[in-house]
């Protein structure tokens, strides 16, 4: 990802820019603005100036397939932009230091591609985006923002069916052929 994002650098100008990971779908709550966690991560870069890593609770046996928030002793809530402590990329359970991880919506500042080019290679052997951000919060700060939406990871199996249900359940044409095709039992 670290490399993907340093890919893009030719495209900017000496400008703030966000990053969107594809594969993960972000479904707010019904009731609100259908982009209003990543609206709302905007409003806070906009009032803060400090770049923004949007997170989402997760359960601890899943936490070692992300980027994991520290917080220290803050506490976190929904839709609260909090200052970093720290940024670990796949800790094992045993090392993560909250259940707060990295879901793929990043607003960030210029100076993160600096910080790019020379980060090494890390877990996995790949340049991670997490460990130039864990630099980045040292130097000029770096806050989490929390969301409540559903995030559904389309990089698995089970991420994508859920996702494509969950999509399919907001349409209402669509809610009644999946609720139809689960009552017939035709598997
Ligand atoms: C990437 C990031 C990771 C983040 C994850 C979200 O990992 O490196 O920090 O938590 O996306 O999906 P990847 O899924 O590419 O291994």
């Amino acid at each position: 990802l670290g490399h993907a994002v340093l890919c893009a650098k030719h495209l900017l100008n000496d400008e703030p820019f966000a990053v969107l990971l594809p594969d993960v779908l972000l479904l707010d709550q019904e009731s609100r603005d259908k982009n209003y966690s990543f609206s709302s991560m905007v409003g806070a870069w906009n009032h803060t100036g400090i770049g923004q890593i949007m997170v989402e609770r997760v359960s601890s046996d899943a936490i070692e397939n992300y980027g994991v928030a520290d917080l220290g002793t803050q506490e976190s809530e929904a839709f609260k932009s909090v200052p970093l402590k720290g940024l670990v990329e796949k800790p094992s359970p045993k090392d993560a230091t909250s259940n707060l991880a990295v879901l793929g919506r990043y607003i960030l500042p210029y100076t993160v591609l600096g910080l790019l080019e020379t980060t090494v290679a890390g877990i996995g052997d790949e340049i991670q985006l997490t460990d130039a951000l864990d630099e980045l919060l040292k130097l000029d700060g770096l806050n989490a923002f929390e969301t409540d939406a559903g995030v559904f990871d389309c990089g698995n199996k089970r991420g994508f069916l859920s996702a494509n249900l969950a999509v399919g359940m907001r349409d209402p044409e669509m809610k009644l052929s999946i609720k139809a095709l689960i009552q017939k039992n035709a598997w």
